[in-house]
């Protein structure tokens, strides 16, 4: 495939901190929600933790020289939070600062721009135990953290992003029971919602007082797109979207969502000043981006509601229908014109931000070969097609006018993929995790070869 993306189109990849990192017992750091609930009989396939995950806290040079040679422009990662605010009494731990310090500088040197992630998804086990996202003060904790942050690094960071798919962290966190802290709540995860918005909007403004503009700001989402029933899809996307992206970007909340949420859910908890706090500028809009859902009204009454675990209350009236192949090892559908859609949506309905591809990539069933000279490789095609397609529809989105300024792969290796662990590899590295080698699969070198012949 050739590459015509503009010479400043940013390319990259991302990870997770606990994804990635392991040493959960190290220097300081303080348990997660993730640490609990992965280490909860049943709670993750397999009983997989991220105790050990890459351990990049160790092979952090090994995993930043994979970069270089990759050849970059971008590196989007995540601090943990538990590494920097490990007790509630708000001083800061300092190994936990000095090992960020040590990934910005020595991307910086590498010529590799720090694309930081304050909160993907490990929250202190501290503050759930105070109620978590349900609690207010989480958010307050939360603009705490990112001044600390900030203070340390400041504009060595490129963009800041706030949060990492809040969607996730409160409707499959706490109204299911499928990720940390896994509450199962159903309606009972709307505070959760106002308090992500909220906690974003503290972040921006705590990171700003101290670095002005010289860095961007961003968030991102996962907006799941939906084919199907016009109904259907119209209700999900104030549910699952607009929850999320009208707070933060436009001060307020869609009338309609608290309309189809009535007698679920009183939105009392939103307090005076909340949405002015959640609205901040922002520079770029991140966009998640895997696949799509196929949806329809079904003859299920909304009302009375569900009151039992849901990943997306207020739609219990809505079926979720099996989709076209061909899917992932996830059983993801394969959709590049969903991408090229979901692009098209999000800046025809908030033309004034940038958008930024945070991440696209593809689980498959990777196989490790031993080659005769004793070399090893992955042959993942599938992989290298897939990245092609979703590439194409990405350039087609930014020659029809979506300010689309870069492309972050999911992810740089393998790694714990939350409630899967080490079942789904999403890597554009092979990770043996029982010698912690890493192998470069055929896609990471169709990418490297891709980025180098930009222009
Ligand atoms: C996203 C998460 C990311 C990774 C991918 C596969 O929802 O943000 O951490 O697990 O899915």
């Amino acid at each position: 495939m050739e590459n015509t993306f503009p010479k400043d189109f940013v390319f990259g990849t991302a990870t997770a901190a606990y994804q990635i990192e392991g040493a959960v017992n190290e220097d300081g750091r303080c348990p997660s929600i993730w640490d609990t609930f992965s280490h909860t009989p049943g709670a993750t396939f397999a009983g997989d933790t991220g105790d050990v995950a890459t351990d990049s806290y160790h092979r952090w040079r090994e995993d930043l020289a994979l970069l270089n040679d990759l050849g970059v422009d971008a590196y989007r990662f995540s601090i943990a939070m538990p590494r920097i605010m490990p007790t509630p009494n708000g001083i800061p731990n300092a190994k936990g600062l000095d090992f960020y310090e040590r990934i910005v500088d020595t991307l910086l040197e590498y010529g590799i721009k720090p694309v930081v992630t304050l909160y993907h998804w490990d929250l202190p086990q501290y503050l759930e135990d105070a109620g978590g996202w349900l609690n207010r003060v989480t958010s307050y904790a939360l603009g705490d953290y990112a001044a600390v942050v900030a203070k340390r690094l400041g504009d060595r960071v490129d963009t800041w992003t706030t949060l990492n798919e809040p969607w996730c962290a409160s409707y499959l966190s706490y109204g299911a029971k499928e990720q940390a802290p896994g509450l199962g709540l159903g309606p009972g995860a709307f505070p959760a919602v106002n308090h992500l918005n909220l906690a974003h909007g503290l972040m921006v403004q705590a990171v700003r007082d101290i670095v002005g503009d010289k860095s961007k700001y961003s968030v991102t989402l996962n907006m799941p797109f939906n084919r199907g029933d016009a109904d259907a899809c119209h209700r999900l996307d104030l549910i699952a979207n607009r929850a999320f992206l009208d707070p933060m970007l436009r001060g307020r909340y869609p009338d309609e969502l608290f309309a189809i949420t009535k007698g679920i859910c009183d939105w009392s908890f939103i307090q005076p000043g909340d949405l002015e706090n959640a609205h901040q500028p922002i520079d770029v809009l991140g966009v998640n981006y895997y696949s799509t859902n196929r949806v329809a009204m079904s003859d299920r009454p909304q009302f009375p509601q569900e009151t039992g675990p849901s990943t997306c209350p207020g739609a219990s009236d809505i079926d979720w229908l099996p989709t076209d192949g061909p899917h992932t090892d996830m059983g993801w559908n394969i959709d590049p014109q969903g991408l090229y859609d979901t692009l098209m949506r999000v800046h025809d309905r908030y033309p004034e931000v940038d958008l930024v591809i945070t991440e696209n990539g593809m689980a498959c069933r990777d196989q490790l070969v031993v080659n005769e000279d004793g070399t090893k490789a992955v042959h993942d095609a599938d992989r290298i097609d897939y990245l092609e397609r979703h590439f194409a529809a990405a350039k087609r989105a930014l020659d029809d006018g979506v300010p689309l300024s870069g492309y972050f792969v999911w992810s740089l290796l393998d790694n714990f993929e939350w409630y899967f662990g080490y079942a789904k590899r999403f890597g554009i590295t092979y990770v043996d995790y029982a010698t912690q080698e890493r192998t470069k699969k055929d896609s990471f070198l169709w990418y490297r070869d891709f980025i180098a012949s930009r222009g």
